[in-house]
């Protein structure tokens, strides 16, 4: 085992690392479209409590693992369960998240293509009909987009190979607050554009009626992917947070920080769909084939600002897409490098070989291999159906089952109650410990078989 492993430099850096992993394309692009599918402010609401009563529990239960060993996933298994089959548990936890990882990956590329061309030429002859089948073309090209994935990934390969706290603490110092900054200023432009009034009415008046199982299994489905959850991320970040650390401020500080950011990200992207006359249920293209053509339509009385948002827009996607990645990233590096022995470097490689060309096959099957099916679905399809909808939730359900009932209470409480020092955490200890071996098991089982049936 090595010595002398990096380390977060503080309270802070913690937080602002373990919010960066959170914040992405899943509050940017995801929440705001299952919003528009699913009815609106209701749909919030249950995002809310569902982050609360279940994401929040699985979140420390991977926290605890990952500080109370300070090894990655595979290593902290072997520490804790030494020679049994939870290591399955550590291996699945390197694997699925560099799945996401490599179309996440193609994800993030279109995003840097759509900077570059807010930046060239810009969205001006902006018909609904040409941006739409000008996203379509963009997709299926085949190279352009392998181009902007192996960019995409090229950069997140160099922010990890510079280190926990040389590359990873510092570009989210340094990307977070920036980020926070687009967002809102994205955000004032779209609730200061005429007719957007409906699109802020759309957020905050709930209509329950629109409450069914499967929006209910929708909310807890994107707060697990917002949230990072299951997939041995958390638990990685956290196992570079310091002993000292109180690690249920660092989990409520991310969390907070995770939904103040897809609420602003709602409000940035709901009035101006409004705004400009667009469905919101347009669904994952919302961002990529609506924007644009709301910045066009925008821009024909000014030009000059609608270009400077759409190139705003743009940089604040690449930023949290990027800021996500590195931590799936790391999650392969730091197996890699603590297990196999490797050096950081040859382990960033092996992990860029291994998910550029996932992400590769990925990207294809939007255009020359759009007919390989997997199960009914392209590759990409596919990919993302098995991380989203069964490997998160499988990963979450072992980490609660882990932590609630295999790991030791004692070692637990330690965890949980920072040594027994921390008044609060020991107050709410007993109602954490009831939400992860009960609530959470039966809730994650439930959206599991939801997913499965639907
Ligand atoms: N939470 C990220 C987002 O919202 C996605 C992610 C999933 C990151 C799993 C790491 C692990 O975009």
């Amino acid at each position: 085992m090595r010595t002398g492993r990096e380390q977060f430099g503080g309270r802070g850096a913690a937080i602002l690392a373990m919010a960066g992993s959170a914040i992405g394309l899943g509050n940017i692009w995801r929440f705001p479209y299952m919003v528009g599918q699913t009815g609106g402010a209701a749909f919030i609401v249950i995002y809310l409590v569902s982050c609360l009563l279940l994401s929040m529990p699985i979140f420390l239960a991977e926290a605890i693992i990952g500080h109370r060993t300070h090894a990655s996933t595979f290593g902290a298994m072997e520490k804790l369960a030494p020679g049994t089959k939870w290591k399955w548990l550590g291996l699945l936890t390197v694997l699925s998240p560099l799945v996401i990882l490599s179309y996440y990956s193609v994800v993030g590329g279109w995003s840097i293509g759509y900077l570059w061309q807010s930046v060239t030429v810009g969205f001006h002859n902006g018909e609904i009909g040409t941006v739409s089948s000008a996203y379509g073309k963009f997709i299926a090209s085949p190279w352009r987009p392998l181009l902007c994935h192996t960019l995409f990934l090229g950069a997140c390969a160099g922010i990890v190979s510079a280190g926990v706290k040389s590359g990873i603490e510092r570009f989210n110092k340094i990307t977070m607050p920036l980020l926070f900054l687009l967002i809102v200023l994205i955000m004032t432009y779209s609730i200061s554009l005429p007719g957007s009034r409906a699109g802020v009415d759309y957020l905050v008046k709930p209509d329950f009626s629109k409450i069914t199982p499967s929006a209910v299994a929708a909310a807890m489905g994107q707060s697990f992917f917002s949230l990072s959850l299951g997939v041995g991320t958390i638990l990685t970040y956290a196992s570079y947070i310091k002993k000292q650390e109180n690690i249920l401020v660092t989990g409520m500080g991310t969390i907070g920080f995770d939904l103040l950011f897809a609420m602003i990200a709602g409000f940035a992207i709901m009035p101006a769909v409004f705004a400009a006359g667009i469905e919101p249920g347009a669904g994952p293209g919302l961002i990529f084939e609506t924007l644009p053509y709301i910045f066009a339509k925008m821009g024909a009385g000014v030009p000059v600002i609608s270009a400077i948002v759409a190139v705003l827009f743009f940089l604040t996607i690449v930023f949290a897409a990027v800021t996500s990645a590195i931590s799936m990233y790391e999650v392969g590096v730091a197996y890699l490098v603590e297990q196999r022995g490797l050096s950081r470097r040859r382990a960033t490689l092996l992990v860029f070989a291994g998910t550029w060309t996932l992400g590769a096959l990925c990207s294809l099957s939007f255009g020359p291999l759009s007919e390989v099916k997997l199960f009914g679905l392209t590759i990409f399809s596919f990919c993302d159906m098995l991380t989203s909808n069964f490997l998160m939730t499988f990963g979450g359900l072992l980490f609660v089952l882990f932590v609630g009932w295999k790991m030791d209470k004692a070692a637990v409480r330690d965890e949980f109650t920072h040594g027994g020092t921390a008044r609060f955490n020991c107050a709410v200890f007993d109602a954490f410990w009831f939400l992860l071996r009960y609530v959470a098991p039966v809730a994650i089982v439930i959206i599991f078989i939801t997913n499965f049936v639907g």
